[in-house]
Order: structure tokens, then sequence, then C-alpha cells
């Protein structure tokens, strides 16, 4: 099967040496191309900046900032089995970039912040959609309702949620625990292991459900 997997953070540039980012460090998505790589399938891995060496064997697609990353996504739609959209795109940008550095003395700047596109939502939308649709929700409370919101609202086929505060678990960690919300109400409790072995059940589930429909 062939996996379209967008994983790390986005930059969004507020002048040529700042940006708005986020915690992201890309392990987990890395970790899925690699699981997905290692069963036998195709990936393009669309990846934000990460200190993260590209796993062997994966079709790396670099980009920086949300915009770039929906085009990119868009442009690799071809073909596609199963998207897996990890990546912790910037939900605003600065409405503009200053073309000099910021000067501080010019004052505290106001920074005009505007939405980006939703890269999910949008891929959610798509009639016919012909490849089975995850997300991933970052939630820091109300893990279930909050993930069914997105389920819903981003027409995904699966929402996998992890609690970002919980104690040495997700951003920069080797480690997580997930839950799978399904459309049919039902879930699937991935309790805590190594991102690598995570990784590798999920593949398998979405395999699973990829044949299944
Ligand atoms: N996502 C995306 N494009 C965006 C923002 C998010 O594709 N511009 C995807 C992420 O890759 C992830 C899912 O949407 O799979 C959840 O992102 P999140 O930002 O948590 O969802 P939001 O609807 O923006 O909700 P929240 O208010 O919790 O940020």
């Amino acid at each position: 099967m062939k996996f379209l997997i967008t994983a790390g953070p986005t930059r969004e540039p507020i002048d040529p040496v700042r940006y708005i980012s986020n915690r992201s460090s890309g392990k987990m998505g890395y970790a899925i191309a690699q699981a997905a790589l290692e069963a036998g399938h195709e990936v393009v891995l669309v990846s934000g900046p990460v200190a993260l060496n590209a796993p062997a064997g994966a079709q790396l697609v670099r980009v920086t900032t949300a915009d770039e990353m929906y085009d990119a996504v868009h442009a690799h739609l071809a073909g596609v089995d199963i998207a897996v959209l990890c990546a912790a795109v910037a939900d605003f940008k600065p409405a503009s970039c200053a073309p000099r550095k910021i000067k501080k003395r010019d004052g505290v700047p106001t920074i005009k912040l505007v939405p980006t596109r939703d890269i999910l939502a949008s891929l959610g939308a798509l009639r016919p959609k012909k490849f089975l649709l995850a997300g991933f929700a970052a939630e820091t409370g109300d893990l279930e309702k909050n993930a069914r919101e997105k389920l819903e609202k981003k027409q995904c086929d699966a929402v996998i949620a992890n609690d970002v505060l919980a104690p040495g678990l997700g951003f920069e960690s080797d480690e997580n625990a997930l839950t799978i919300f399904l459309p049919d109400q039902s879930s699937r409790v991935l309790p805590r292991a190594s991102k690598h072995d995570l990784a590798n059940a999920l593949v398998k589930i979405l395999c699973g459900m990829q044949q299944k429909s």
C-alpha cells in the first residue's frame, strides 16, 4: 500500500530571522513512516523542519510553512491508500512577513495573525475520497470530546489522540500512549509504549481498516 505521512512542526515566518512554531519533534510521524516501510509499504513523508534522518526508502518532501505543507500534500495524493496526518501544523501564521528584521528600537511589535489552511480537513472534504484518512489530536484535556469533534468536523476515518500533558510522554519523548477514535463510536487504546512499537501497531490497524473499506 502507499502511505502519505505528514510529520514535524511548521514554521511561520515573522521576519527573516524569526518564526512561530511549536514543540513537535517529528518522532511519531517518522516512526510511522519507518514502520510502514518495514512492513513493505511505499511511503511519501512530507516533513516540516526536524532534527531526524529520513527513514531509508521513504520519498522525503521537505517543507517549512503550513502553506508549503498543504501544497506538497495535495501534489502527492496520486495512488495514496492511507494518509496519516501527524504533523503539528501551525494553526495561525503572521498576516505578512516583514522584509527586514524587526528592530527593538521601533518598540514592541503587534503581529497580526491569520489562520492557516487546514490540510486534514481539506483531505476529509475530497469527493470521491480514495484513501483512508487518519488525523492526530494532541490534547491537554477532554481527550475523547476533543478527538471526536475533530473526527467529525474534519471527516476522518480515525483520529489518533494523545494527552501531551501526560508526564514523560508526547512531544520530544521516545514514548507515547494513544487512543484511536473511530466514527462508529468505538475506540482503541494503545497503552504507553515506545513510539516505534506504537507505530507498528498503528500501521497494522490502519492497513486492516483500509482492506475492510
Ligand atoms: N492539521 C492540519 N492542518 C492544519 C492544522 C491541523 O492538517 N492547518 C491536522 C494535524 O496534522 C492533525 C489534526 O489536524 O492531524 C489536529 O490538529 P489540531 O491543530 O489539534 O486541530 P484543530 O482543529 O486546529 O484544533 P485545536 O483547536 O485543538 O488546535
